[in-house]
């Protein structure tokens, strides 16, 4: 069972409604069978009726209706169905202010989890949290189901998706979210007297993942720890890096309804045909020279995180350097406010479109020539992903995922499928973008580079498999334990 607060297609706001839709399925496929706890926003249709359950969070009594719904073979999303909780203008907060009571709300998402496992005739083998929203899980696992017959020996496998969304809340929610005192220590879940679900999904589950390699290894590292390097070193034995697959059946341009037409390595002419439609959805002029023009891609949260201060630093020389750009995102204002005025002023250079859009993400992907992705951090990313597939060659900050699925062009061996930058600097992204032009101009090795990409395997089928390794080292790991021993408290 997965607990997870945003699921594609039902509910998204990035990476984690990919990840905890494709990632069910491809257990499923391998034949496991999974189902993904998460709240039925606003809007989603119910599915089918499973069952009610209720709990007293916070001094009042919630009652669920579990609807379920199909994801694939073997895979099933399980809506937690709440109004008063969960009917609300956005997932997290609307008009750009958190819900005050967030903490409530997952909690009771993952109570609602447990105990509809708690009841089910064939038990779950392991619970699977999904960041700070799902991260009470082991700590409610061990405080109230350490005598359920069936859950008791169930160990939780908890990844972080993105360690600088910590969960943080007053400490007077603990009592409140049936948690005791005991469990408030610096190896608990206290962070600077307050309670972190974060830290209590590090620190209460038998293991820990990240989305890739490379970012277990920096978020034990003061630079990129966000605070929690410390916690993460400690938690360093139960740590494992998985590098996110795509899902290889939304995102391929072979078959992608999204696209004017399908296009493959081997037959790549509605590539052209994406970036007219790409330019002519973005106001951009249609012209030859546009569409001989170096096109450069943009779809990402407009957050510090993705690196736009780079951006900022250097917006002159980089929309004078030549290539045009397509730009599709929300977020801060102050990003936001940077295109719209970048695209003000060069109207012939910059697209932008303030917003979140599914179908302008594709034409975006399958329409420019290079994806730009200068991120401060990033856990794994998956745009530089579906860029490879789309022929659309990332240009990269050498950092957590982005280091793991890019490999550098190497012009001698005719290798890699992407450009990337190290020090965090305006004059470092210009200078990887021109690096990436001056091959653009050299078409036969550009079609080289593409075909690298368009050729990378990127589907979930060996991800999985990893996760299922994890899986079985902690029911493995649980059974040579005695039941009431407590969870992960070394
Ligand atoms: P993160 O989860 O940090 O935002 P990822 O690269 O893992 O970054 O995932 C982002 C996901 O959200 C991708 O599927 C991307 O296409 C999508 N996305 C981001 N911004 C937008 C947007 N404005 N419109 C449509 N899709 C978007
Ligand atoms: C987070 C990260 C992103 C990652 C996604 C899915 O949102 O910021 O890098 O790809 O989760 O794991």
């Amino acid at each position: 069972m997965m607990i997870a607060s945003e699921v594609a297609p039902f509910s998204k706001t990035g990476g984690l409604a990919d990840v905890a839709s494709a990632l069910p399925r491809a257990l499923g496929r391998a034949g496991h069978d999974v189902t993904v706890v998460t709240p039925r926003y606003r809007g989603l249709a119910a599915g089918q009726w499973l069952a009610d359950v209720s709990a007293t969070v916070a001094g009042t009594t919630f009652t669920a209706s579990l609807f379920t719904e199909p994801l694939g073979p073997g895979a099933r999303v399980l809506f937690v169905d709440c109004p008063p909780l969960f009917d609300r203008a956005g997932l997290y907060n609307a008009g750009g202010q958190d819900f005050d009571d967030n903490p409530l709300r997952f909690a009771f998402l993952t109570i609602a989890a447990l105990e509809w496992a708690a009841a089910e005739a064939s038990p779950v083998q392991v619970v699977h949290a999904h960041d700070w929203q799902a991260g009470l899980a082991g700590a409610y696992l061990s405080q109230h189901f350490a005598r359920h017959p069936a859950l008791a020996r169930v160990p939780t496998v908890f990844t972080i998706h993105n360690l600088a969304y910590q969960g943080i809340a007053d400490k007077s929610w603990l009592p409140r979210l049936g948690l005791g005192w005991d469990l408030f220590t610096v190896d608990g879940l206290e962070f600077w007297d307050r309670l972190s679900f974060l830290k209590a999904g590090v620190n209460f589950s038998d293991a820990v993942t990240t989305v890739s390699p490379t970012y277990a290894e920096e978020i034990q590292r003061p630079e990129y720890g966000a605070g929690f390097d410390g916690v993460m070193r400690r938690r360093a034995p139960a740590l494992t890096g998985i590098l996110n697959g795509i899902d290889t059946d939304v995102w391929n341009p072979a078959s992608d309804p999204l696209l004017p037409a399908p296009f493959t390595a081997k037959a790549p002419a509605g590539k052209a045909l994406a970036k007219r439609a790409v330019l002519e959805a973005f106001g951009l002029p249609v012209t030859d020279g546009m569409l001989a023009r170096p096109l450069v891609g943009i779809v990402s949260r407009l957050v510090d995180q993705k690196g736009f201060d780079l951006v900022a630093q250097v917006a002159d020389s980089l929309v004078e350097m030549g290539p045009a750009f397509v730009v599709l995102g929300s977020g801060d204002g102050r990003y936001e406010q940077l295109w719209r005025t970048l695209a003000a002023r060069r109207p012939d250079t910059v697209g932008v479109h303030i917003g979140f859009d599914e179908r302008l993400a594709h034409l975006v992907e399958g329409g420019a020539d290079l994806f730009l992705m200068p991120s401060r951090y990033e856990p794994c990313g998956l745009n530089q992903m579906y860029s490879q597939r789309y022929g659309t060659v990332p240009v990269v900050r050498a950092t957590g995922g982005l280091v793991d699925s890019v490999i550098p062009w190497d012009p001698a061996t005719k290798k890699g499928t992407g450009f990337l930058f190290a020090d965090y600097s305006g004059d470092a992204m210009l200078g990887a973008l021109a690096r990436a032009l001056d091959v653009f101009g050299r078409p036969a090795e550009w079609k080289r580079l593409q075909q690298n990409g368009m050729k990378a395997d990127f589907s979930w089928d060996r991800s999985a498999r990893a996760y299922v390794k994890v899986y079985k080292g902690v029911i493995a790991a649980r059974r040579t334990r005695r039941p009431k021993a407590p969870v992960a408290r070394t």
